[in-house]
């Protein structure tokens, strides 16, 4: 089984990582696809995105890390892949998940979306609030991992904007 875990990843989390570590686990192989969106204005650039997760994923021997803009569903089919992984922090993520997972489906009747619960300890967690903290100076050692973190000090151009 093929798997694609899209997102924006802006930067990765612990959060992500969980997802990852047990989705890994359930396929042969999982392409773990950052969003290349030039209308939303990030905080990283993708290929930092995808530097941030290469490192925080160089253990897990079946993950490839890809950059994907267009539709999810045209990825799907690019890749020859099974189905979608979306992580559900809380009811709160279900509506908006649910229906681009029917949304897709509709566009391609093969795209499934298997939805993983996060780990209770993550459920708090997001991007965002990553990209806060740290521009507020304030401790991302808890929420990204410890290479995330690493990298994240060291990329001058974000702290650069550091408060
Ligand atoms: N742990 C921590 N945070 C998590 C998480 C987890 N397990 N799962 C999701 N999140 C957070 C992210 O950190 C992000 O937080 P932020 O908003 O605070 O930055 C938020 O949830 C949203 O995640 P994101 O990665 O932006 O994904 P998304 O749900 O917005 O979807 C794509 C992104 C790439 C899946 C979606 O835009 C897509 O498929 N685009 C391609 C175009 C397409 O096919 N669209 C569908 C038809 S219109």
């Amino acid at each position: 089984m093929i798997a694609i875990y899209p997102g924006s990843f802006d930067p990765i989390t612990n959060g992500h990582l969980d997802i990852i570590k047990r989705a890994s686990k359930l396929s042969e192989k999982l392409y773990v696809a950052v969003l290349v969106n030039d209308r939303k204005k990030a905080f990283l650039s993708v290929e930092q995105k995808i530097d941030l997760i290469k490192c925080a994923t160089e253990d897990i021997n079946n993950v490839e890390v890809i950059a994907f803009d267009g539709l999810l569903v045209d990825l799907l089919k690019d890749k020859n892949a099974n189905f979608v992984i979306k992580g559900l922090r809380a009811i709160t993520d279900f509506e908006y998940e649910f229906q681009m997972a029917q949304l897709n489906k509709d566009m391609n009747v093969k795209a499934e979306t298997l939805f993983m619960m996060s780990s209770p300890e993550f459920t708090f967690l997001s991007s965002s609030a990553v990209r806060e903290i740290y521009n507020f100076g304030g401790d991302i050692s808890g929420y990204v991992p410890k290479c995330v973190e690493k990298k994240i000090n060291n990329i001058k151009e974000v702290e650069g904007r550091r408060k």
